[in-house]
């Protein structure tokens, strides 16, 4: 079984129990916007991309830690895996880069630029602009008031942070359709 198979089959099981927010399904939705950013650029080294695309979200039980907590997981399942030491360093190179714009920019990589776009794209949809109001509600302790303000800004933000073009392209349907409900909100 290759490498991302192996991957995959740990992380499934370990994503629900850390975090309902970022469960299984938000990985796919990540890695099938890394897939659709990789037909771009096919230079980018897509296997440890999506390996950590696999593991970016993998513990989310202290948010402000998840992306140091999720790279110690992804380090410890990789090297038990005999997984090449420069490949270790660049998965978590990338997983360093999708935390913040200032990570993204400090790791200054295209599989980090990727990752980030791919991860933040999902949020600027409908159905992230929910997931992330319910985040705040459930999460944050606000009001739901409080919480649809919060995640209006955010999205603004986030579309305003994606760091390629392409990456623009492929949201900018999603992104109308969301403009529109946030207009009568
Ligand atoms: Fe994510």
């Amino acid at each position: 079984m290759d490498i991302i198979r192996q991957a995959e089959e740990y992380a499934r099981n370990m994503y629900p129990e850390r975090d309902i927010f970022h469960g299984w399904e938000h990985i796919e939705e990540v890695r099938r916007n890394v897939r659709k950013l990789a037909d771009f650029f096919p230079e980018c080294d897509f296997r440890n991309l999506d390996l950590a695309a696999v593991f970016h979200d993998i513990d989310y039980s202290k948010p402000e830690d998840h992306v140091s907590n999720s790279i110690r997981i992804a380090e410890e399942f990789l090297v038990s895996m005999n997984y090449e030491i420069g490949d270790i360093q660049k998965v978590k190179s990338i997983m360093r880069a999708h935390g913040s714009p200032e990570s993204c920019k400090k790791e200054n990589m295209l599989e980090g630029q990727m990752l980030y776009d791919a991860d933040k794209m999902t949020r600027i949809t409908p159905q992230g602009f929910v997931t992330l109001t319910l985040y705040c509600v459930v999460y944050m302790k606000m009001k739901l008031p409080e919480a649809v303000q919060y995640a209006r800004k955010r999205v603004r933000w986030l579309h305003k942070s994606l760091n390629i073009g392409y990456s623009e392209n492929i949201i900018s349907d999603d992104y109308a359709e969301l403009k529109k409900i946030l207009r009568k909100l």
